[in-house]
């Protein structure tokens, strides 16, 4: 943002933590303007009403507080599982499905309190800060933004607290946290720290929503998961809210040491990094709805699914979830969801998620097609001729490529002729290689 434009109120997306504490009087001080700060409460253990006052005495004019929980979980997390969006093929996007979910609550607050531009307190080098301004721009694009780690000069913790000392801020520092952390009722995400050395394992202590795999409890627990369309609905026959079912499956799964991922990933801006991740109850959801759909879908949509599933996890790590392709994804997928619906029976032991079970109103397996034993409705016979169509074009091939019949006979096909086989199956054919302009 320039300097020279004026902004009367900006609306800061506003955690608690000191690097958007410090925004604040920097906001303030650099553009002459109030600041109304916005907390998104997306499942991450916090006293809001602390949160709330810390920002009041660091020098918010207003500090809004917005329970964003069932409509991250029922608008946002359940719609990407039900695509199967992942990223990479393991990150299971917490962070990046929350972000324009914040961003769309901050603009929201920030119309209502008349606010022209929008802040965050994403640092230059990260994908958060494409989240949050991509959905600013679609949201409102006549907002102003404001990135102060893009624009200001501190550097360190120390240049931070010295700024807001020196503003006449006195600011409760907590101690240092070693590593980069974001956390909500999906995941917890950790970055930073020992572990930007990718060689090294991740430290126990930094888990806090699963315990370690190995000191897991050595009795298997099964839980039902009960889905309509493509979405949980019930959690041991329990029908519960989207939010209430991940809390409450967070803490059987975590219990079991589910939901532990240790990646590299390439970042929207150009470089690896290492992320360390839990997601318990994500993990668990995710492998009962794919072994639901292995039931319910049958195999060409099953397949195209997973071509949507790994587009759809881009576009969300890439910030484009409020975009046309999402929502037409999102349409593809709610049409091939409308029978998976069903229940079930996951296997939770010491860090595997094992579906063992389950059953669909809409289930395409029959038993009495797939049996071994006696049944009256598949006629075994069926399946030569089908073979002999189904593997055409690979004896086709093979029969070229070895020239011509090589002394051997379509099955069915008229006796070849004993010396050059042009009379039988490939009678008055040009060979590969005999066409005009080959010779
Ligand atoms: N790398 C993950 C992502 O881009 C997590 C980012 C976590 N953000 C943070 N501020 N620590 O989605």
């Amino acid at each position: 943002m320039q300097a020279d434009q004026t902004i009367r109120r900006i609306a800061l997306a506003y955690s608690g933590g000191l690097d958007t504490s410090v925004m604040i009087p920097w906001l303030r001080a650099k553009y002459g303007s109030e600041v109304v700060a916005v907390v998104a409460d997306v499942g991450q253990p916090e006293d809001f009403d602390a949160v709330q006052a810390k920002a009041l005495a660091t020098g918010a004019t207003a500090c809004e507080v917005v329970d964003l929980k069932e409509e991250f979980a029922a608008d946002y997390l359940f719609p990407a599982l039900r695509a199967g969006a992942i990223y990479e093929g393991r990150y299971m996007l917490g962070t990046a499905l929350a972000r324009p979910l914040i961003a769309k609550a901050q603009v929201e607050a920030a119309l209502a309190h008349g606010c022209d531009a929008l802040a965050h307190g994403c640092t230059g080098k990260g994908n958060d800060q494409v989240r949050f301004e991509v959905t600013y721009r679609t949201l409102a694009p006549d907002l102003g933004i404001v990135a102060p780690w893009r624009e200001w000069d501190l550097r360190s913790r120390e240049d931070e607290i010295a700024y807001a000392e020196a503003h006449g801020i006195s600011i409760s520092v907590t101690p240092e946290k070693p590593f980069s952390i974001d956390e909500n009722l999906w995941h917890r995400s950790i970055e930073g720290g020992v572990l930007e050395n990718p060689a090294v394992p991740p430290p126990e202590e930094i888990f806090q929503m699963t315990v370690d795999p190995a000191a897991a409890p050595d009795e298997p627990e099964l839980v039902e998961i009960s889905f309509e369309r493509g979405l949980p609905t019930a959690l041991d026959g329990a029908v519960l809210s989207p939010a209430a079912l991940i809390e409450q499956l967070n803490q059987i799964a975590g219990s079991h040491g589910i939901g532990r991922v240790d990646i590299v990933e390439s970042r929207l801006v150009g470089m690896k990094s290492r992320g360390v991740y839990e997601t318990p109850a994500g993990t668990v959801l995710r492998a009962a709805l794919r072994d639901l759909e292995a039931l319910t879908l049958d195999h060409a949509t099953a397949a195209f699914k997973e071509q949507v599933a790994i587009r759809y996890g881009e576009l969300v790590y890439q910030g484009l979830w409020h975009s046309s392709l999402r929502e037409a994804l999102d349409a593809f997928i709610e049409s091939s969801h409308r029978t998976v619906t069903g229940t079930v029976s996951v296997r939770l032991c010491k860090g595997s998620a094992l579906a063992v079970g389950r059953c669909s109103p809409f289930t395409l397996y029959r038993e009495d097609l797939a049996t071994f034993g006696k049944d009256g409705v598949y006629d075994q016979e069926d399946a030569a001729g089908f073979i002999r169509l189904w593997g055409l074009p690979s004896e086709v091939r093979a029969r070229v490529q070895a020239g011509p019949m090589h002394g051997r006979v379509m099955p069915g096909a008229a006796e070849p002729a004993a010396e050059s086989g042009r009379d039988g199956p490939w009678a008055g054919r040009t060979r590969v290689g005999e066409a005009a302009g080959a010779r």
